[in-house]
C-alpha cells in the first residue's frame, strides 16, 4: 500500500466550507462538459444538516488546489453502509505530489468514523492515471461485471 509522500504533507486536507463553494465549482468545471455544479448546488448538497454529500478540499499555501466529494448509501447486498467517492480533482500544476492520495485517505478515515464498511469509486476505463492511483492504494476493480441502467426523472 502506498504511503503519503513528503510533498503531500505540504497540502492541508480539510472539510469543505460554504465559502469554498465558488472555487470548488470553478475547479469542477475544469473536468469538462457535464461538470456544471454551481456554487449554490455545491453548498446545498454538501453542507448543512440535510446535505446528502460531503466534500473535502486540499489547500496549498492557503489556496484550494483540489477537492473530493462523496456520499454514503446503504447496500443490502453488502450488508452495510458504503461510501461512494463521486468526484476527485487536483489542479494540473499540483498533480503527482500525493494530493489525490491524501484526499482519498482523508475521505477514507472519515468513512471509517461513520461506520462505512467499504469505499467505492467509479472511474472511466480509459482514465489510466486515476486507475493506477486507486490500485496503488489497494482498491480492487469490481469483478461483478454489472451494467448500470439509468433513467432521468422529469
Ligand atoms: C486522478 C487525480 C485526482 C490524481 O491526483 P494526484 O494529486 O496527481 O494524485 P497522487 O499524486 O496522489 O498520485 C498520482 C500519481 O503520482 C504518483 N506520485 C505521488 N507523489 C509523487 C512524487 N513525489 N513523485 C512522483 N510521483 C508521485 C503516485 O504514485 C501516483 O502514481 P501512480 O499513478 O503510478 O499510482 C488527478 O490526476 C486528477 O485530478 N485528474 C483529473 C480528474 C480525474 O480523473 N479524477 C478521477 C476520476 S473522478
Amino acid at each position: 500500500m502506498k504511503t503519503q509522500n513528503a510533498e503531500a504533507e505540504k497540502a492541508k486536507i480539510r472539510p469543505l466550507k460554504r465559502e469554498d463553494s465558488g472555487v470548488v465549482s470553478a475547479l469542477n468545471r475544469l473536468l469538462g462538459p457535464g461538470s456544471v455544479a454551481s456554487p449554490a448546488f455545491i453548498a446545498a448538497h454538501c453542507l448543512g444538516p440535510k446535505a446528502l454529500a460531503k466534500g473535502w478540499v486540499a489547500e496549498v499555501s492557503g489556496k484550494i488546489v483540489g477537492f473530493g466529494m462523496a456520499h454514503d448509501f446503504v447496500s443490502f447486498g453488502a450488508g452495510g453502509k458504503i461510501r461512494q467517492i463521486d468526484l476527485l480533482f487536483v489542479a494540473e500544476k499540483f498533480r503527482m505530489q500525493g494530493i489525490g492520495s491524501a484526499l482519498i485517505e482523508k475521505i477514507s478515515t472519515d468513512a471509517q468514523k461513520s461506520k462505512c464498511i467499504r469505499i467505492d469509486i467509479e472511474v472511466e476505463e480509459k482514465n489510466k492515471t486515476a486507475r493506477n492511483l486507486y490500485e496503488s492504494l489497494d482498491y480492487k476493480p469490481d469483478d461483478a461485471k454489472k451494467l448500470r441502467y439509468k433513467k432521468y426523472l422529469k
